[in-house]
């Protein structure tokens, strides 16, 4: 499948676009509200304390800010950011050497930890509860086990699958934030914002609009903002208005409420093959030539936030809302 524009996912080359965009300060941080107003207060406490901030765990879909809000920890805490993710961590030494490279008060960012192998996450149990490294040293027929220890650290995870994590993991971190979908006035927000970073201009009804196709969340919404700006420089007055708003997501096949031809496949797939369902996510996969987990992770969280889709017990049921979405009447 060609790469979406819509999709929640990081495209091939959006790091460095990211970087710039991203916020620095908890303040310029948008929305997520809840989270935002409670890390705050821990961060202060751990500073009036002088102890490290307690690991924090952050989930939830793509592309709603868990880097950012890592990095903003962080720099809130005048503290180093050293990054791992999960798939990269194949070996006990590859996390042992990590663990002792930290210094007093940095965080260490995993992302996707859900990732790590079973048997070397382990090693993370003690590190996070005693700032402790168990490592066995020697070989086969003479081998110890050494402890060492480790300066007081943060550890900030962040997964999409919160379900992915054991037990053991999860109870280790003391703060564990849900980010939610964004609305449309934090998503106005976050687009005058990148507006003001990139120095174009939008209209407020433009940015609106964009807003409310953005999918709730704030990596379509810069995307489709890059994209939107090209066409008002090449095809429109420079300023991005809501004219060339409306052309240029058309163009780009994103409908009015952020859907774009692979939702409309999925849906679509569901109806006219299942009769609208219930379907098992399994034989949605097969049909539209997808991996259910891209299906779970990607595609359905937000069709299902939006009532199009439903998860019951005997699979996927296309709600009449869903019809509504492709311009279909649900007659049945
Ligand atoms: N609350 C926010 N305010 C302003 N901009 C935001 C906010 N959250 C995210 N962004 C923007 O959205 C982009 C994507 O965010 P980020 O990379 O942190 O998402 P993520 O949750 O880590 O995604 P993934 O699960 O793919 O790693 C960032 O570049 C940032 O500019
Ligand atoms: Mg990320």
């Amino acid at each position: 499948m060609e790469e979406r524009i819509i999709t929640e996912e990081k495209l091939a080359g959006e790091d460095e676009i990211e970087l710039n965009i991203r916020p620095e300060h908890i303040d310029e941080y948008i929305g997520q509200s809840d989270v935002k107003e409670n890390i705050k207060v821990f961060i202060e406490s751990a500073k009036i304390r002088d102890e490290s901030l307690d690991h924090v765990l952050l989930y939830g879909p793509p592309g709603l800010g868990k880097t950012t809000l890592a990095h903003i920890i962080a720099n809130e805490l005048g503290s180093n950011i050293k990054m791992a993710t999960g798939p990269s961590i194949e070996k006990t030494g590859d996390l042992a050497a990590i663990l002792s490279s930290l210094e007093p008060g940095d965080v260490l960012f995993i992302d996707e930890i859900h990732r790590i192998p079973k048997y070397i996450e382990e090693i993370l149990y003690p590190a996070m509860e005693d700032f402790s490294l168990d490592i066995i040293v020697g070989n086969d027929t003479s081998s110890r086990n050494i402890r060492i220890d480790l300066p007081p650290f943060t550890l900030v995870g962040a997964t999409t699958r919160a379900g992915d994590l054991t037990s053991p993991l999860r109870d280790r971190f003391g703060i564990i934030a849900k980010l939610q979908y964004y609305n449309k006035e934090e998503l106005t927000q976050i687009i005058k914002r990148t507006s003001k970073v990139l120095n174009v201009e939008i209209e407020d009804d433009a940015a609106k609009e964009l807003a409310s196709r953005s999918r709730g969340t704030p990596r379509i919404a810069n995307r489709l903002f890059k994209r939107v700006r090209d066409f008002a420089l090449v095809e429109g007055l420079g300023v991005i208005d809501k004219d060339i708003t409306k052309k240029a997501l058309d163009r780009l096949k994103v409908d009015s409420l952020g859907l774009d031809e692979v939702d409309h496949q999925l849906l679509k797939s569901i109806i006219y093959k299942f009769n609208g369902g219930p379907v098992g996510v399994e034989s949605i996969a097969s049909t539209i030539g997808e991996e259910v987990s891209t299906i779970e992770d990607v595609y359905e969280p937000f069709l299902l936030q939006n009532g199009l889709l439903k998860r019951t017990s005997r699979g996927r049921v296309v709600t009449k809302k869903g019809y509504e979405a492709l311009g279909l009447d649900k007659t049945t």
